[in-house]
């Protein structure tokens, strides 16, 4: 599995202790910065992980900020994309499971580093269920497109 990771100004640490994870569990990694305390406006780390995602380069992203909102918000902007923000594990396994997320985003200023950490291992081991799930994530596709639900 290849991750693109991606982060603003607050979130240099948090992304260094997930992605020396990720090289622990020997995932390849894309790393897109930002790799220092200059401000960084989120939207940028997350256009850079979502294209990686989008285009096929990476299988998925992690893209964290100081909430995660922001940066979740930029990267639902782009087509294909399907982020979450996560502060719990239950939510980043069924996030997967159910909604198929192919982007993970963390809020440095809310969890700690060993929470972040098990919450990107539930998001990585889960797969997605297809089957009733499929139907919703097409209509999700169709808001994405048109902005309208034809039913
Ligand atoms: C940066 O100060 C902060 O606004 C950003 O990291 C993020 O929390 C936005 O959602």
């Amino acid at each position: 599995m290849k991750i693109a990771i991606g982060n603003d100004h607050v979130a240099v640490a948090l992304k260094n202790y997930i992605m020396k994870y990720l090289q622990e569990k020997n995932i390849e990694v894309i790393d897109v910065g930002t790799n220092n305390n200059d401000r960084t406006d989120y939207p940028i780390p997350a256009a850079k992980v979502s294209e990686l995602v989008t285009s096929g380069v990476a299988d998925r992203g992690i893209l964290i900020c100081g909430t995660g909102v922001g940066i979740s918000i930029a990267a639902n902007k782009i087509h294909g994309i399907r982020a979450v923000v996560c502060s719990e594990p239950y939510s980043a396994k069924l996030s997967v499971e159910h909604n198929n997320t192919n982007i993970l985003a963390l809020g440095s200023r809310v969890v700690a580093d060993e929470l972040a950490k098990m919450i990107v291992s539930e998001w990585l081991d889960a797969s997605y269920e297809g089957g009733r799930h499929q139907k919703r994530i097409d209509m999700i596709t169709q808001l994405e497109v048109s902005g309208v639900l034809s039913l």
